[in-house]
């Protein structure tokens, strides 16, 4: 008789172990019970084999073989050649994506430009570590940029804003980037006070408006292949300020 209660409680144990370990796991990664066997979407894909990366014919900074593959698109007229999704973390550690446009690129990085009080331009003041991804889908090509941001000079702001359309530097003035608006027609009304308030005047920079660089410590360059063997070639900044050059699986 003890024999059996004591086999019995300790299946209850195991149970109760395996309830445990349901839950503590679950917490942490919590699944769904949801998943895809076939939908209408599961099919589409394609076989890439445009295109074919040497190594021996990578340049020696990634800002190199970016401006290379930059023209690239621009010459395929892929759309938004200068498009990346830009990502950055808030405070609680949740990370948050948004497109924006490279305005330059050098040796020192690539360059855009936002507003400074933008929900990203808020994140970036706490956490300065940025993550860029461009993905050209003509050249069926994505290069991805890990790196901090600094902004930029108030002079090299304002060279930018200067060459921007009168109507988008209106717009700097009335946006005020990712805060809540009663709607379009209070947006119409500050863009219209700001028209009537520079009328016949220069638009200078809003002093919340300008540039970021970003300095890159490591540069990935991504090739679709056929059957899935994509290339990956990853730039990685070296302690002497050499980039060190790796393939990585696909
Ligand atoms: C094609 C495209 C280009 C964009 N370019 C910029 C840009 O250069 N700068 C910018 O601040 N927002 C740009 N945006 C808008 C951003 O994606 C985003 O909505 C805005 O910056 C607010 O982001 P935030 O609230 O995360 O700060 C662009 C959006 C698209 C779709």
């Amino acid at each position: 008789m003890n024999r059996l209660r004591g086999f019995l409680l300790s299946l209850y144990g195991l149970k109760l172990v395996k309830v445990c370990s349901f839950v503590l796991f679950h917490q942490r990664y919590s699944t769904t019970k949801y998943f895809v066997l076939h939908s209408k979407y599961s099919d589409i894909r394609r076989n890439y084999e445009q295109w074919e990366m040497k190594r021996e014919e990578m340049e020696l900074s990634p800002a190199l073989q970016f401006q290379n593959w930059l023209e690239d698109a621009i010459a395929a007229e892929d759309t938004e050649p200068t498009a990346m999704s830009l990502a950055t973390v808030d405070a609680s550690g949740q990370p948050t994506q948004r497109v924006v446009l490279l305005k330059d690129v050098s040796d020192a990085g690539i360059s855009f430009f936002t507003n400074y009080n933008s929900s990203k331009g808020l994140q970036m003041g706490h956490n300065p570590k940025v993550s860029a991804n461009f993905f050209w889908p003509l050249l069926e090509r994505q290069v991805r940029w890990e790196g901090r941001v600094s902004k930029l000079s108030a002079e090299a702001s304002d060279n930018y804003f200067a060459s921007r359309p009168r109507e988008s530097r209106i717009g700097a003035w009335a946006s005020p980037q990712s805060r809540a608006i009663g709607g379009d027609d209070m947006l119409m009304e500050r863009f219209r006070k700001f028209e009537q308030q520079f009328r016949g005047k220069e638009v200078p920079r809003p002093p919340h408006w300008g540039g970021y660089l970003i300095v890159p410590h490591k540069v990935e360059f991504w090739q679709g292949r056929p059957n899935r063997m994509h290339q990956r070639f990853v730039y990685t900044l070296q302690p002497d300020g050499e980039w060190d050059l790796m393939q990585v699986a696909p």
